[in-house]
């Protein structure tokens, strides 16, 4: 690959300091690398690959001669600055979901759907983290016996809602130790020693946006319009790693030898289906790796032919910063 003029948006996030990880971890071919966060992180510096680079505060100016920019600072920043990077030249590949449903927007998952790539106008969308997990698991089971139907529940990590997140988990956790309660600041309920069930803000049909971009984007990226998911998204007291309890309806039985041999041979998936040995995917141990451990594939009880699975993964790592390289590599 020829090295490229690289920036990362919200190099200072959680997503941002794995876009760091991943670009060094795959010797990503780099002329130059630019730091960018809000006024309050510029003059910080970052290690990276042995040298110490400044974050700077993103501004209209920040994207001249960037060849490729990397956004993980939520929506609005991306809603401004995303078509300023184009304008300048360099191609967008944005964590937000600011223009993940914009049909002229590609939405792309490499090991599923890499061809929506070249359709790009200079924007490129990576899909929700959760997104990106279940669907690397349900493209195989798509092609080999057609999809009727999803039902998910997601066990979602704190880090999930960035740094901030992160450390009230932490900060709470010692705190109810101590005995002490700590009303929450960053999510909605204390998450030491509970969970809740909801992640995002609730739309007016009672689930809440993280649960539609579930169903909506698995819908774009499998090309699938009418596919019905039913999602419920719950918050875990889990530092890294997202998991999801997943439930399909096939078109066609699938065995679940069949469906263990498929999964395993999948990109981007590794089994770890050994009930007997209680060897089954867990979040503490796919923290910082790239791949989407699935297992417990069981024939389904209630929709026949159909089967039930557990499925873990780095929601940092490949729901985020990892599959946003991929699509760089891929471009
Ligand atoms: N966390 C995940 O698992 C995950 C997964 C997939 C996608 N995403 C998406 O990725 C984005 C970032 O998430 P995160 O978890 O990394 O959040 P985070 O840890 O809170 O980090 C947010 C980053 O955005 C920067 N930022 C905030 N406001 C800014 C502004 N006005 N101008 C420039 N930079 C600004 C912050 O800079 P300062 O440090 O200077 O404030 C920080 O670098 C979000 O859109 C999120 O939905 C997150």
């Amino acid at each position: 690959m020829t090295p490229r003029s690289v920036a990362i948006v919200g190099a200072s996030g959680a997503v941002g300091q794995d876009f760091l990880a991943v670009l060094a971890a795959r010797e990503f071919p780099l002329r130059s690398l630019r730091l960018l966060a809000s006024p309050r992180s510029a003059g910080t510096r970052v290690a990276f690959r042995g040298e110490s680079l400044p974050i700077e505060a993103l501004g209209p100016e920040s994207f001249r001669g960037i060849d490729l920019a990397l956004f993980s600072a939520g929506g609005a920043v991306s809603r401004e600055h995303a078509p300023r990077a184009v304008a300048s030249g360099a191609v967008v590949v944005d964590n937000s979901s600011a223009f993940r449903m914009d049909p002229a927007v590609p939405l792309v998952v490499p090991e599923v759907n890499p061809a929506a790539v070249h359709g790009h106008r200079g924007v490129i969308a990576n899909p929700n983290c959760s997104t990106i997990l279940l669907v690397l698991a349900l493209a195989p089971l798509q092609r080999a016996a057609g999809l009727r139907a999803v039902v998910v529940s997601t066990y979602q990590a704190a880090s999930g809602a960035g740094q901030q997140a992160m450390l009230e988990l932490r900060e709470g956790t010692a705190a109810a130790l101590r005995g002490e309660t700590r009303p929450p600041r960053v999510l909605p309920q204390t998450l030491a020693f509970n969970l809740f069930p909801q992640v995002d803000v609730f739309q007016p049909d009672g689930f809440t946006k993280e649960e539609d971009k579930l169903q909506f984007e698995t819908r774009k990226i499998l090309g699938m319009p009418e596919l019905p998911v039913d999602a419920t998204c719950v918050r875990v007291p889990v530092e890294r790693c997202h998991s999801e309890s997943v439930t399909v309806q096939l078109e066609r039985p699938l065995a679940v030898a069949a469906a263990r041999e498929l999964l395993a041979a999948a990109p981007g998936l590794e089994l770890v289906d050994d009930p007997a040995q209680q060897r089954y995917p867990m979040p503490l141990a796919m923290a910082g790796r790239d791949p989407v451990a699935v297992g417990r594939i069981r024939l389904g009880r209630v929709f026949v032919p159909g089967l039930t699975f557990w499925l873990a993964g780095d929601q940092l790592r490949k729901g985020a910063a990892l599959n946003a390289v991929q699509i760089a590599e891929l471009l």
